[in-house]
């Protein structure tokens, strides 16, 4: 049998591909996240259910995750990769206008979430001298764009975090990868515009975006290699998405 993974965020989009991905390739499978539902109605066709284990939690509460982390069976125990996935975007707007408690969220959930999930799982990966984690970063930790303030700025922290946390690990056989995704249709941009399912839909017009199962096919590929490859990161967009002139602003009568 194949190892043990566990997933965050895997009630949508990347972390249920991951999850449909690596469930067929014969991995035992964890999946957290809030809706509980939406992970049993992924997982309800997969047949041998000795290889799942689903578990409902926040990653924005520690205390919540530890304990949904310490109720793994022992079946599932001895996780070799973990899918720091879970993550968002909320709102669009210039700085200036953003709010507070939406930046709070993004913080809370992309950076201290993922953080934890780190921390409770990273001593027994040391401690087993096995492991692999794979965030999940962003285009946006490179690349401004308006509105992406915190956004980009939680995905640059993934960034460093990622390298930073390679460079501690130098001397045991424990990978770390950052992947760095462009437009992808999920419900990402959904959740971006809190519900809008009309602006949600506009960010994909006239385009072909990557999908979950490619990025799952990228975790799959960087987890597979063998053991002494690491894959620092991997920045990919769809062929219709590239990076633009930088931008000028041009005002004859009043130029700033
Ligand atoms: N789609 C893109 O264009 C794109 C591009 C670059 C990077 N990304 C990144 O890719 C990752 C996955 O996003 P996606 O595109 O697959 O979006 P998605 O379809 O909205 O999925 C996001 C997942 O994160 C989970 N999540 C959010 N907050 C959580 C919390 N507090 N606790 C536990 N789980 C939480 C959601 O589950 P629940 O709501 O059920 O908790 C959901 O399963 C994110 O980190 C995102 O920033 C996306």
């Amino acid at each position: 049998m194949k190892g043990c993974i566990l997933i965050t965020g895997a009630s949508s989009g990347f972390g249920a591909a991951c999850a449909e991905r690596f469930y067929k390739e014969g991995w035992r499978i964890v999946l957290i996240a809030r809706r509980l539902e939406r992970m049993k109605a992924l997982t309800a066709d997969f047949e041998d259910k000795s290889r799942i284990y689903i578990t409902q939690a926040d990653i924005r509460d520690l205390k919540a995750t530890e304990k949904a982390l310490g109720d793994v069976p022992d079946a599932f125990s001895g996780v070799e990769v973990l899918v720091n996935n879970a993550g968002l975007a909320l709102g669009l707007g210039p700085a200036h206008e953003q709010a507070v408690e939406d930046w709070e969220t993004m913080i809370d959930t992309n950076i201290k979430g993922l953080l934890y999930c780190t921390r409770l799982l990273l001593p027994g990966m040391v401690e087993r001298k096995k492991g692999h984690i794979v965030n999940i970063g962003s285009i946006a930790g490179d690349w401004p764009y308006p509105g992406g303030n915190v956004y980009g700025a939680t995905k640059a922290f993934v960034k460093q975090f990622s390298r930073n946390l390679r460079t501690d690990l130098l001397g045991t056989p424990v990978r770390v990868t950052n992947i760095e995704p462009g437009m992808a249709e999920t419900e990402f941009s959904l959740v971006r515009h809190k519900g809008d399912s009309v602006k949600a839909s506009r960010t994909y017009e006239g385009l072909k975006p990557l999908t979950g199962a490619d990025i799952a096919e990228i975790v799959h590929w960087t987890v597979n290699l063998p053991a002494h490859v690491n894959i620092n990161s991997v920045e990919a967009m769809p062929v219709s998405q590239a990076w633009d002139m930088l931008a000028v602003h041009r005002d004859e009568e009043n130029p700033i």
